[in-house]
């Protein structure tokens, strides 16, 4: 997963919020009652869109951190230092004491027994513990409309588990296990598709960013059938506090669109946000297939409708949408996750067509000429 840094500089500060002009407007309203917040991480990715959710309904807000990653982010916000392995540094005896916090926001994705520790060592003194999770703990998606009862890894055997080596889907399952089962109703896990927008953005998004900030001619699946789900960063931020503010707990899947939305259109919202600059090749899945293109891993998230596991942008999100999931539109994401590659350096692409491949395609099937 590629990650960028942030670098932005926020000063933040709850009702005396002043807002650096790369940071989105105020929009939200500030809540009836001021919660105490936790982000355990908060400083890279997802953490600080869930950080910045909570500030700006108003709650105070607390990071815990090594203070390595992004340490100028949020510079008026306390920071308790500490390591998520108890055994590293002072570990989590900055979490020790009687201090309560009324919402605990994590986003671990590494060892299980972390998140197992932190919400031990906290379950006396939090009102709430959401953990931010994926989709991958689903393990497959052979059927469509997979909600929160669908099977999942079996993953009960590693709560407490400290091994590096376990796989992402039975880390971040284990991990809601260690939530679910010490808050019952007082945890709240949120399952996130691949997860786009300000500042954030899945490896396989790179591909079609690069491509169509790059204003050259972009490759695209002519497929009507192929559709995309994603998860956008603020909108994770802002359910998060919303589900604390409401007291949902149990599994949502955040999932950005009700219904799934075909990949032209989003090949259709890169090409307009980025001033339709690059001209988009269609091509044929005979063309693809006749030429060894495959998707997915040459053309980033296309799934035809006949991939053996077609239930990946499938995902039944109805619960999250039925209990106040407001989500952005998918321009709107695409226009912020254009916006992070103006100011951070462009990732290498590790998957995908390579461009060279790309203008051999585009060549072959224009005959030398572009089409629109
Ligand atoms: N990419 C996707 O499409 C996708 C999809 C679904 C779900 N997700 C989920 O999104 C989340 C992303 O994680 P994230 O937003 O937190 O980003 P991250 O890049 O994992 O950030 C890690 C945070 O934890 C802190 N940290 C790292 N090691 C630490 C340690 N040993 N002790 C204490 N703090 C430590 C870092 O600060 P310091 O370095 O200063 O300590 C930083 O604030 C994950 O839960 C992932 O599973 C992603």
């Amino acid at each position: 997963m590629h990650r960028r840094r942030f670098l932005h500089n926020v000063a933040a500060g709850a009702a005396l919020l002043r807002l650096p002009p790369s940071w989105p407007e105020l929009t939200v309203d500030p809540a009836a009652r001021r919660l105490r917040v936790l982000v355990l991480g908060g400083s890279n990715y997802v953490g600080p869109h869930l950080a910045w959710a909570a500030l700006e309904r108003g709650h105070e807000v607390t990071l815990f951190n090594r203070g390595f990653t992004n340490p100028d982010l949020f510079p008026h916000l306390e920071r308790l230092k500490g390591n998520r392995f108890a055994g590293r540094g002072v570990g989590l005896s900055a979490l020790a004491g009687s201090r309560s916090w009324d919402l605990v926001l994590d986003t671990w994705h590494s060892e299980p027994g972390c998140v197992h520790e932190s919400a031990e060592l906290l379950a006396d003194r939090a009102e709430r513990y959401v953990y931010v999770s994926s989709i991958a703990v689903l393990g497959s998606y052979l059927q469509s409309a997979l909600d929160e009862h669908a099977p999942t890894v079996d993953a009960a055997a590693l709560v407490t588990s400290m091994d590096p080596d376990v796989g992402y889907a039975q880390r971040k399952r284990a991990a809601e296990l260690a939530v679910l089962d010490r808050y019952g109703g007082r945890g709240t896990v949120l399952r996130c598709h691949t997860v786009y927008g300000y500042d954030a953005g899945a490896v396989q998004l790179d591909y079609w960013a690069l491509r169509f900030l790059s204003g050259e001619p972009v490759l695209v699946p002519d497929d009507a059938t192929a559709v995309l789900q994603w998860t956008d960063a603020r909108d994770i931020g802002r359910f998060a506090v919303h589900a604390a503010e409401t007291e949902l707990g149990g599994i949502f899947h955040l999932i950005n669109p009700a219904q799934p939305v075909p990949i032209q259109e989003f090949f259709t919202a890169w090409h307009d946000v980025t001033g339709r600059r690059s001209q988009i090749v269609r091509a044929p899945r005979a063309f693809l297939d006749d030429r060894g293109v495959r998707p997915w891993d040459d053309l980033r998230l296309y799934i035809p409708d006949d991939d053996p596991e077609p239930g990946f942008f499938r995902i039944d999100g109805t619960r999250a949408h039925g209990t106040g999931f407001a989500f952005r539109s998918l321009r709107e994401t695409i226009a912020d996750t254009a916006r992070t590659f103006t100011i951070a350096p462009a990732p290498e692409l590790t998957a995908g067509l390579s461009r060279r491949r790309e203008f051999e395609l585009i060549w072959e099937l224009t005959g030398g000429g572009r089409e629109g």
